[in-house]
């Protein structure tokens, strides 16, 4: 299984956090992360399995993401299988916005195969640091999620 996880950062949490998965999955096959800015476009590639990861910026999404998702053509992702992330600060998603959220919905508009719920995973301020357990929370994540998949492809 080939992973893609793209991620946009601008103090580096979610960079983390995609790095973590990247090393988790990369026992079950190949996983690369790479910063949305790498890329040219999101729907140039050969994954299995797209994880896409930004901050929570004003209870939304960071506009380089942004804009790579509103550049994938209609259908272009269809049945790809999907993951969508962020970092944000803790508390209710009422108060604080998500932007997996954000990112879960457009990826499901896009065709894709969503395997989990968005998920959050919490910095304890602006600039971060990530709170303690954050990493091990991202890796069991992803493999859960993969776990999923598996058992989906077995049915
Ligand atoms: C301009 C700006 C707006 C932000 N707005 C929110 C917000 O609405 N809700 C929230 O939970 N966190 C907000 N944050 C905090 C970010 O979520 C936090 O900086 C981010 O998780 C850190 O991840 P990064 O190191 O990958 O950039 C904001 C941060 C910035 C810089």
């Amino acid at each position: 299984m080939k992973t893609l996880i793209v991620y946009e950062t601008e103090y580096g949490n979610t960079e983390k956090l995609a790095r973590a998965m990247a090393e988790a999955l990369s026992e079950h096959g190949e996983a690369r992360a790479t910063s949305v800015a790498g890329i040219s476009s999101l729907d140039h590639h050969d994954a299995d399995l797209l994880i896409v990861g930004s901050p929570t910026q004003r209870h939304g999404l960071p506009s380089g993401i942004r804009d790579k998702l509103d550049g994938v053509p209609k259908g272009r992702l269809k049945n790809m299988a999907a993951l969508a992330f962020d970092t944000r600060y803790p508390g209710s998603r009422w108060i604080t916005g998500s932007a997996a959220r954000k990112i879960h919905r457009i990826l499901r508009d896009l065709g894709c195969r969503l395997l989990a719920p968005p998920e959050s995973f919490f910095v304890a301020g602006e600039q971060g640091p990530l709170e303690p357990g954050e990493e091990d929370r991202a890796r069991a994540w992803v493999l859960r999620s993969l776990g999923r998949t598996q058992r989906e492809t077995l049915r």
